[in-house]
């Protein structure tokens, strides 16, 4: 883990991140023998069953054997890079290896994956990740669709005069899609802070008023790299927890992790079943 930040290709700032995710995508083809990928999942804490159950997996890769990418910080996050083939003969591409924004490696690391996967073909990018909900009637456990997203971290993954149009970003042929898998799918405005800390009561209300329903630390900055990609986003929450102050119980990283755990099985199933319908 200490070595692969030694020299690091982000660490120089007159590196290409587009040439990078080129090469990170050739060597994903090279050791995975899929030529090329379909659809590409990030899967954030709770879905990492998923990986298991979209299809035959073909090869595992450890991450930071890929030019760009960094062994994760968070406990519950695998450090590997799948390629799955799906029961329609399609390739996925599985990403355990998220960098979030709060470790402070820049945002050219926080999006190589989904680059590195749009470079290896992917047209459809599965986001996922563990959130707290602000709506009340989302009990720990809860999957939602994210419908749109509000970016608070005061970043962004493009550089210098790149304006691209976020309209439906988090595309509504894939929440339909979903819905139809399981009609009961609620959804919501995703709300991303930096983190790590967890927000205040204050800043969930502030979420609230400003038009949020989740509140996360990850997501919002990788759509938008999938949408400069040319990529159709599918996001997904699973609720671990009520945001703070929306529960009078205090938030724990064990308690999230753990809700993770238990909703596991049955969010990952149903990712699933998406997946095969994409
Ligand atoms: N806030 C931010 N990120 C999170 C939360 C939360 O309440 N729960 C899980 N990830």
């Amino acid at each position: 883990m200490a070595s692969e930040d030694a020299a690091h290709p982000f660490d120089d700032p007159t590196a290409d991140p587009a040439e990078i995710a080129r090469i990170a995508a050739e060597q994903i083809a090279e050791r995975t023998g899929v030529e090329n990928h379909d659809i590409a999942l990030t899967l954030g804490s709770g879905w990492g069953k998923a990986a298991d159950l979209i299809g035959e997996t073909v090869a595992v890769v450890p991450a930071t054997d890929i030019l760009g990418f960094r062994s994760p910080a968070v406990p519950g996050h695998v450090g590997t890079l799948r390629s799955v083939r799906l029961p329609n003969g399609k390739h996925a591409l599985v990403l355990g290896a998220r960098t979030h924004f709060y470790e402070d490696h820049g945002v050219r690391s926080v999006v190589h994956g989904v680059r590195a996967a749009a470079a290896s073909g992917a047209k459809v990018m599965i986001l996922t990740n563990g959130a707290g909900g602000i709506k009340q009637t989302w009990s720990p456990g809860t999957p939602v669709l994210i419908s749109d997203h509000i970016n608070l971290t005061a970043a962004s993954p493009l550089e210098g005069a790149t304006f691209v149009d976020l309209t439906d970003l988090y595309s509504k042929r894939l929440r339909d899609l979903a819905r139809d898998v399981d009609p009961s799918l609620d959804e919501g405005v995703y709300v991303q802070f930096r983190g790590p800390h967890y927000e205040t009561p204050a800043e969930v209300q502030f979420a609230k008023t400003i038009g949020g329903h989740i509140v996360g630390m990850s997501t919002a900055l990788e759509a938008i790299a999938a949408r400069q990609a040319g990529m159709e986003v599918l996001g997904m929450s699973l609720i671990t927890n009520l945001a703070a102050g929306i529960s009078p119980q205090p938030l724990s990283h064990e308690e999230v992790i753990e809700a993770g755990r238990s909703a596991e099985p049955v969010i990952s199933d149903l990712l699933a079943r998406i997946v095969e319908r994409v």
